[in-house]
């Protein structure tokens, strides 16, 4: 069957016959909004380098969550910007610091909305790592334990569900460990599983106010060349009782996410991170691309290569267009 007996154009002739072949659906179901939360009232600071970010007090961050809930977004994902950092990151499991203050304002005010936790150090240590130093090098099992600590807080505080992404090996084993002990049994994990060392980062930790001070993640986030090792992260995770698996980024990733949903068929989530959000809004706010057209035909295409989830700051803009 070829040309001139099969002729693929057939079917694109016309938008309703477009709709009706369509394979991928994306919609707001889809999509988890993150959010960057401090303590204090009636403040907000724009991220100068994520145009139409904002770092939130919490009661702002309530009324911006509110917006979200109402734009019929189902979930957010939670950063917090903490009071005091130290060596240990100790504010990260404080229950007056903000996430877990935002966490309970959210669920007392918007009760069906799911709120997930970021679950890191490197927002809350003074040297800016994602673990607990010994030396200039990382440890892995102290740093588990810290970890677990600050995932019961969040559950404490009202969070529907956790998502560690520090890239410490074992972070999932030890957060359902922590929270099965104290009754936390039902709150899922959605593990960074498969993070990669990324540039992508970059406008993020404007954000997060969390660069590390020294050195840089590659001893614990993942080399960008690496696609098996990618497969064998997600399946320890997923060993270790992880609900959701997330690749992150998303973009220069997309074969990651298409083998790990063909490999494992679990619930996965792409992460289309802060300079993937910087370059579009960048690149539209000069008049060379259409904001909204670029948005949806990536984040179709994150789908459609195998995420179920999408965490995006595109997310309330997004919601809108797909149901406008
Ligand atoms: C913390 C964390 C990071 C992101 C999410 N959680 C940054 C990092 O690892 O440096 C990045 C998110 C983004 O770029 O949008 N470990």
């Amino acid at each position: 069957m070829y040309f001139p007996s099969y002729r693929m154009r057939r079917l694109r002739a016309s938008g309703t016959m477009r709709r009706m072949v369509r394979e991928t659906a994306l919609t707001r179901d889809d999509l988890i909004y993150p959010l960057f939360v401090f303590n204090g009232e009636g403040v907000i600071n724009p991220v100068p380098s994520m145009p139409g970010i904002h770092q939130f007090s919490v009661d702002l961050a309530l009324e911006e969550v509110g917006r979200a809930h109402e734009l019929g977004l189902p979930a957010v994902m939670l950063f917090g910007l903490p009071r005091y950092k130290d060596e240990t990151g100790s504010s990260a499991s404080d229950e007056g610091e903000a996430v877990q203050e935002a966490c309970r304002a959210i669920k007392k005010h918007f009760p069906q909305l799911v709120v997930i936790t970021d679950v890191c150090l490197c927002g809350y240590t003074d040297h800016g790592h994602c673990g607990l130093l010994e030396g200039t090098g990382i440890d892995n099992d102290s740093s588990l334990e810290q970890l677990g600590l600050v995932a019961l807080s969040h559950a404490r505080a009202g969070a529907d569900m956790v998502a560690p992404s520090n890239m410490m090996d074992g972070q999932v084993q030890a957060l359902r460990a922590a929270l099965d002990g104290e009754g936390f049994a039902h709150i899922p994990i959605m593990a960074y599983a498969a993070k990669y060392a990324s540039s992508f980062y970059g406008p993020f930790r404007d954000a997060a106010e969390s660069s590390p001070q020294f050195g840089d993640r590659k001893s614990y986030q993942m080399d960008p060349a690496n696609s098996d090792e990618a497969l064998r992260e997600i399946e320890l995770d997923i060993a270790e009782g992880a609900d959701i698996v997330m690749v992150k980024p998303a973009l220069a990733f997309m074969d990651i996410i298409s083998r790990a949903k063909d490999r494992f068929r679990h619930p996965l989530a792409a992460y289309n991170v802060s300079g993937e959000y910087a370059m579009i809004k960048a690149a539209a706010a000069k008049g060379w691309l259409d904001e909204r057209e670029t948005v949806l035909e990536v984040l179709c295409g994150l789908k459609r290569a195998g995420a179920d989830l999408i965490l995006t700051y595109f997310a309330p803009d997004a919601a809108r267009w797909l149901e406008g």
